[in-house]
């Protein structure tokens, strides 16, 4: 099977275009995949020697980039050179939801796609298909082929420029994201043009089989993506909105989802209660649905959606003010342990993290913070929480708490983190806390101590051996703890 694409550049080397190209790579050979970003130290990063400093840490990545970077795959900051060389483009960058202007809060900021589109616009050569990557609200695609077309028209004649452009939205979970690339559950390619849409077609079907490539116009494409995250989203909320329930009535949320989800109709998968969902996709693209209701005049429809992210603000509130509520009202000077940082396991990213509301709230009544993660760096937490942090290593104190007036503090030891707190709070499902002797640590703990699981890291088994501890424990929508 041969596509005819020889050269490929991908704008962004993040979370997505990282990941994504290096599979890309892996799977063909024969092409050249150059990814590109203006942001020279992350390329810095990628090129890195030592790959446990690649800036995104994916199960399985540095493996990959290891048997192909310097071969087929290549992480540059020659953005003018790379996209000119090349026959196929992904657009691949960052569409955070708007802080200002019209559709603030709720609209995608597009500034970064529209400066890519001029930037293809100028320096593309010959015919080259333009993959937009990126989450985009319905209709971006409409977007990029009119700067194209108008470039295109206006210097044809001197570098005989053409395009074509192709939705082909990316549905890799983070942790997951290469098991996801290079297994998906299908790849969705919308588009006008048959022959680019075949050429993108050919590359997924060397690895991907053909019955799963799914090929549509290219609005139905680009909404396919929100609808997708939304559904994921709302069974989220659904799901926490139950735990509360379960909370107050004595049931449990483990044994409701697993007893709803043995329903073959509703199925099992994402249908664990926890803090909240986080991630850079779902509440961005929910809010994008909801705008998009509002402009097309369907009031309704942005409520009902609107909803699932509301459920969950009040949901990372409930935690937080429950949290307070257990330790007699006031965590005000009482230290907390903070167990992960991540909007879940396996990744390093944290953007909207359960964990910045929980922590920010905890903060803002007083508490002082010792915060753990294995793969979240402090500075990362420090600028989430826009606070000052401290941390074991760089002090080379054995508890730097007691020597200054600081309120957070990043631990890479877990026990160090635990010892002397009042509580500790699982944000983040990272199996090492699934692993921790509770019988010994609770002993370095001020008493009354106590545990407040919202990612059910602590076990049936585990939960039952505990309570002969001096311990408390709250588990998300547990009846049976109070
Ligand atoms: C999501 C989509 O899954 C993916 O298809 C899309 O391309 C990008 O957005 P991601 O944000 O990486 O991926 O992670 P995901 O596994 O979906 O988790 C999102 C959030 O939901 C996390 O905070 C996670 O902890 C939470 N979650 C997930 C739950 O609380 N319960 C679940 O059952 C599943
Ligand atoms: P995602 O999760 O969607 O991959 P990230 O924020 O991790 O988002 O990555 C997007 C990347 O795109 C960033 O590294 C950013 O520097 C890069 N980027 C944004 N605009 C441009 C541009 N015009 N040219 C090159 N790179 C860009």
């Amino acid at each position: 099977m041969t596509s005819g694409i020889k050269n490929i550049c991908c704008i962004g080397a993040g979370y997505v275009g990282g990941p994504t190209m290096s599979v890309l790579a892996d799977k063909c050979p024969e092409i050249q995949v150059n990814v590109v970003d203006l942001n020279v130290a992350r390329i810095k990063a990628w090129n890195s020697r030592d790959l446990s400093k690649l800036p995104i840490f994916e199960p399985g990545l540095k493996e990959i980039v290891e048997r192909c970077r310097g071969e087929n795959l290549h992480f540059t900051d020659e953005v003018e050179k790379k996209i000119s060389d090349a026959d196929m483009i992904f657009i691949s960058v960052n569409t955070p939801t708007k802080t200002s202007g019209v559709g603030a809060g709720k609209a995608s900021d597009l500034k970064w796609v529209e400066a890519c589109a001029r930037e293809v616009a100028k320096f593309a050569k010959g015919h080259t298909i333009v993959v937009e990557k990126s989450t985009l609200p319905v209709r971006t695609a409409e977007v990029i082929k009119k700067i194209l077309e108008a470039s295109a028209s206006s210097v044809a004649e001197t570098k005989n420029a053409s395009f074509d452009v192709l939705s082909n939205p990316e549905f890799l979970a983070e942790g997951t994201a290469i098991k996801d690339l290079e297994d998906p559950d299908r790849v969705l390619i919308g588009g006008e043009n048959e022959k680019a849409i075949e050429k993108l077609s050919d590359i997924y079907q060397r690895w991907v089989p053909e019955e799963k490539i799914l090929k549509t116009n290219i609005w139905s494409s680009e909404l396919a993506k929100l609808t997708s995250n939304a559904f994921l989203a709302q069974r989220i909320s659904s799901i926490n909105s139950i735990s509360a329930l379960c909370e107050a009535t004595g049931a449990d949320i483990r044994e409701v989802s697993r007893a709803i989800g043995t329903d073959t109709r509703i199925g099992s998968k994402f249908l664990t209660s926890g803090p909240g969902f986080g991630g850079s996709c779902f509440k961005k693209d929910i809010l994008n649905l909801v705008y998009l209701s509002n402009h097309f005049g369907l009031p309704e429809v942005a409520n009902f959606w609107e909803e699932v992210v509301n459920l969950n603000k009040w949901h990372q509130n409930r935690i937080s003010k429950l949290i307070v509520k257990k330790l007699f009202g006031t965590v005000s000077g009482k230290k907390i342990a903070i167990l992960g940082f991540a909007f879940k396991a396996d990744t390093n990213d944290t953007r909207e993290s359960a964990a910045i509301s929980i922590c920010k709230d905890l903060l803002e009544e007083g508490a002082l913070l010792k915060i753990n993660d294995p793969k979240v760096s402090p500075e990362q937490i420090s600028q989430d929480l826009s606070q000052k942090i401290l941390t074991d290593k760089i002090n080379k104190v054995k508890n730097p708490i007691n020597q200054t007036n600081e309120c957070c503090y990043f631990f890479s030891d877990i026990n160090k983190a635990i010892d002397g707190t009042d509580a500790v709070v699982i944000l983040t499902e990272w199996e090492i806390y699934s692993k921790i002797n509770w019988s010994e640590v609770c002993k370095t703990m001020r008493k009354p101590s106590w545990i407040f699981d919202t990612r059910s890291s602590i076990s049936d088994e585990t939960l039952r051996t505990i309570k002969k501890y001096d311990l408390n424990i709250w588990r998300i929508g547990d009846g049976s703890v109070k």
